[in-house]
């Protein structure tokens, strides 16, 4: 899964046009209704959330991409956020983002998801948005948002999961198999990487091919 990483640390087209077309109505609505079956207000409900986080919270967005969830900050909130990916393209693009909506408050952190440079018990919430499909590790990488969230914090996120139609089945090996997506796994997968990172109180709520979760760690 070297290749993997590789690809989405360094190809500079792979980001360009997976964050224009996230980022870009309708493209992003017919995109994910056509290819998984997923109805793409859901993934700004996930975002919304954040809005409704108090001010002191530290939030960490992993892999942040281009910046998809800044759409829930506003100008002067004191939230602690830093937003990380492990592909400098994308953290520009992250960067140019928040320039544009004049947010100051956000602080960039180039990492692989299954190492993370951050203390044990740093974070208040963890988001992860359509991300642990594209790793070689998606439970390394829950452990590691385990391991930094503070006694009572939360991590939610979206990933594409395996085991809701053929034809997305062989949509998902074909992502494999070009270097976009790692192992995934079906929504059984996910709960266990949740529960085997300790988090407990898991969620998930699947549409189409994308499952919804959120999870505790316990006080
Ligand atoms: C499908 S995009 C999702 C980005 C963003 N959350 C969104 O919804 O638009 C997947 C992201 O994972 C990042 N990524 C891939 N492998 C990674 C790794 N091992 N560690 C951290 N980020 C990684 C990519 O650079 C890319 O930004």
């Amino acid at each position: 899964m070297a290749d993997l990483r590789e690809a989405w640390r360094a190809d500079r087209l792979r980001a360009m046009v997976y964050d224009f077309g996230v980022r870009t109505y309708p493209i992003n609505a017919v995109g994910a209704r056509l290819l998984w079956g997923y109805d793409v207000k859901r993934l700004s409900r996930t975002i919304g959330r954040l809005s409704g986080e108090p001010d002191d919270v530290t939030v960490l967005d992993l892999p942040c991409g281009g910046g998809v969830a800044f759409a829930a900050l506003s100008r002067g909130r004191r939230l602690h956020y830093v937003a990380a990916d492990l592909s400098p393209i994308m953290l520009d693009r992250a960067r140019a983002n928040a320039r544009r909506r004049g947010l100051d408050q956000v602080e960039f952190v180039q990492t692989d998801a299954g190492s993370l440079p951050f203390a044990d018990r740093s974070f208040d919430v963890c988001v992860t948005l359509n991300g642990l499909h594209c790793l070689a590790d998606p439970a390394g990488a829950v452990a590691e948002f385990a391991r930094v969230l503070r006694p009572g914090g939360t991590l939610r996120g979206t990933t594409i999961v395996t085991g809701t139609g053929g034809r997305r089945d062989k949509l998902v090996g074909a992502f494999q198999r070009r270097g976009y997506f790692g192992p995934s796994g079906h929504a059984d997968d996910l709960g266990r990487w949740l529960t085997s990172a300790g988090l407990t109180d898991s969620e998930i709520d699947v549409d189409g091919a994308v499952a919804t979760f959120t999870a505790r760690r316990p006080r």
